[in-house]
């Protein structure tokens, strides 16, 4: 993966945050770059889920397949061919880029356009939501369609004019029957090849971690190795939720193996720890029927740390006299033999 894909997924994660649980998204995430880079002019990637399953460029200028399954190559009956609807958005840009160049007077400098789009589709197949966003230098959002079956929302942004109301009216027309049910084919295509990977269960695994810090303990909540991203992770004391703003961490990271991670640290004060507390943590994912959960109980685990900590300390004055004992008589010895040869 190039440098610019993985910019661009990062971007992706940071847009794309609302797709439950028990749903599966398609989105293509489109750049037109205007200046002196290293990049083509124009790039599109798009994502089934988290797997990334196309990429186009304005260099190359066809369509390369990618995802896990490599066992089939894809021909246009299972996967419909979007190419030209690829180029549609390059030109698209294009064109903008002359309006957003007029509008501030660019000249020189580097110009970004991004453009996403994509849908979402329930576990039982039904459409979920079809979304269109413009962004325009990475800052502001403009002109942007949400149509999530039963509504469409349409917001013209404030950087160019708007449409009026017939363009407006086609592109509505174009949503509805042609990039949503377009859409819904290909991500269900995808979901098809792709299944051994994005219809994956993997459990999480759970810890408790305790690690000192000034002024007292940090008490962190580790969920890994779980397929989807999606998780709920909860840390309770005396079993109450803690307030998320008394937490820290909370992101879903990926760890570089196709699973996720997710960790939510508590700091516990050296106070608090003397009280007697029950420190819990437990997680609800797509793979299991039940929580998982651990659960750590503060004030008890002191006593009874000083308590081995003491035993430690004796054990170890047992051995160190054991061994100084031992070094005494052995030098006793070897003096003794000494002696007996020099006479
Ligand atoms: C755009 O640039 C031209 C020429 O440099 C200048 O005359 C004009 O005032 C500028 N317009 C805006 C809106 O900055
Ligand atoms: C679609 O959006 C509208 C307005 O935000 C909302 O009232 C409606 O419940 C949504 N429908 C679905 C199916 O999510
Ligand atoms: C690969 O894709 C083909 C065609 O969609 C599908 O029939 C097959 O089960 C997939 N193989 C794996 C290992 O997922
Ligand atoms: C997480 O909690 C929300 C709200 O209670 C629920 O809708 C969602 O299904 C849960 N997700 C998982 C993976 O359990």
């Amino acid at each position: 993966m190039g440098k610019l894909d993985v910019f661009l997924l990062q971007l992706f994660f940071c847009t794309i945050v609302n797709t439950g649980s028990g749903s599966h998204s398609l989105w293509a995430f489109a750049t037109y770059i205007i200046g002196e880079t290293s990049f083509p002019e124009y790039t599109i990637v798009e994502m089934l889920d988290d797997v990334q399953v196309i990429y186009y460029d304005s260099n190359d200028k066809h369509t390369v397949y990618r995802g896990h399954n490599t066992t089939h190559k894809i021909n246009s009956n299972e996967i419909p061919d979007r190419t030209y609807l690829f180029e549609d958005i390059y030109h698209r840009m294009k064109e903008r880029s002359y309006d957003y160049k007029r509008r501030f007077n660019h000249t020189e400098g580097i110009q970004v356009q991004q453009s996403m789009g994509g849908c979402e589709m329930l576990d039982n197949g039904d459409p979920a939501l079809i979304m269109m966003k413009d962004i325009f230098n990475a800052i502001s959002v403009d002109h942007a369609i949400f149509y999530n079956i039963t509504h469409y929302t349409y917001d013209p942004g404030k950087l160019l004019l708007g449409w009026d109301g017939i363009r407006q009216a086609v592109e509505r027309s174009l949503v509805e029957n042609v990039y949503l049910p377009l859409c819904i084919k290909s991500l269900k295509a995808w979901l098809k090849r792709e299944k051994n990977v994005v219809m994956r269960k993997v459990a999480p695994r759970l810890r408790l971690i305790k690690k000192d810090v000034s002024g007292g303990l940090r008490v962190t909540c580790l969920a890994f190795g779980f397929y989807p991203r999606h998780i709920n992770l909860t840390l309770l004391r005396d079993g109450q939720p803690v307030a998320e703003q008394e937490l820290t961490g909370g992101e879903v990271l990926p760890s570089g193996d196709g699973t996720y991670q997710m960790r939510k640290s508590l700091e516990v004060s050296t106070k608090e720890l003397m009280e007697r507390h029950q420190y819990s943590c437990t997680a609800s994912h797509l793979s299991l029927d039940n929580k998982l959960d651990v659960s750590w109980k503060s004030g008890a685990e002191r006593v009874h740390l000083s308590i081995l900590s003491a035993l430690l300390v004796i054990v170890l004055i047992v051995i160190l006299l054991g061994i100084s004992i031992c070094l005494a008589r052995r030098r006793h010895r070897l003096t003794d033999n000494f002696t007996t040869c020099k006479r």
